[in-house]
């Protein structure tokens, strides 16, 4: 039997050494970086992934040099204002998950926007992580639920897994059945740490601006053979 891949993660590192090995700047990789995403989005869709979670910009990325975070930024501006339109026309639903209240107020403001224009989308579901990390998304889970027992909206004895899982900030979306990570790195880096739990990890050298459809579909495909097991024999 084959596995079928309905969530896809993928941490998309090697934007920097990708523009460093062609003696260019740092946010030349991130350019390039970002015309991958839209592709590997089509990609993804077309494989049948009904959800795909990219992670674009952690929380400790806030700690780089002033320049590179505002290349980003301004990189981010430029999709949100133009570049995500093909993926809308792709007929692909576009959420936004991490620690909103960081980013500039016409950041946000373009990105319930463009929640709001995709929300009717069927195709398949992009998942952006902007300012995201995961143990900052549990304690505001945890918070939340704290509030809601205090409040006396909810019982104690009624926080498990499930109701836990719905205070997250991927609510309603199932968890990963695959990670990637690109760029050589064999670590999670503070990623959806909770809904990887039984996911199938695959790391490569591939540095993310040389990320290709071909190379997807063939994880895709090695994943359809792996054997499952959750913890089973
Ligand atoms: C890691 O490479 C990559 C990032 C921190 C940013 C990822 C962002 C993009 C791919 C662009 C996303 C844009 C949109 C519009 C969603 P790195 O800089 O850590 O590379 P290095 O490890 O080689 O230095």
């Amino acid at each position: 039997m084959t596995n079928v891949l309905n969530h896809l993660a993928i941490i998309m590192d090697g934007n920097g050494r990708w523009a460093k090995q062609r003696g260019l700047p740092r946010q030349a990789g991130h350019q390039k970086g970002a015309e991958v995403v839209i592709d590997i989005a089509k990609a993804a869709k077309e494989l049948g992934v009904k959800f795909l979670t990219l992670y674009a910009f952690s929380t400790e990325n806030w700690k780089r040099p002033i320049e590179e975070v505002n290349a980003l930024m301004n990189l981010l501006r430029q999709y949100l204002q133009k570049d995500f339109k093909e993926l809308k026309e792709n007929d692909i639903r576009i959420v936004f998950i991490g620690e909103r209240n960081m980013l500039a107020a016409d950041i946000c403001e373009r990105m319930t926007a463009l929640e709001d224009e995709t929300a009717a989308n069927k195709s398949a579901t992009l998942l952006v992580a902007l300012s995201y990390g995961a143990r900052p998304e549990i304690v505001r889970a945890a918070q939340e639920l704290a509030q809601k027992v205090k409040s006396g909206e909810m019982r104690l004895e009624q926080i498990d897994e499930k109701t836990f899982s719905t205070a997250l900030d991927t609510k309603d979306v199932p968890d990963p059945d695959v990670l990637i990570r690109t760029g050589g790195e064999q670590r999670l880096s503070n990623f959806l740490l909770w809904q990887l739990a039984y996911a199938e990890f695959f790391f490569t050298d591939t540095l993310w601006p040389d990320f290709t459809k071909e190379e997807l579909k063939t994880i895709v495909e090695k994943y359809q053979t792996r054997e499952r097991r959750y913890g089973k024999v």
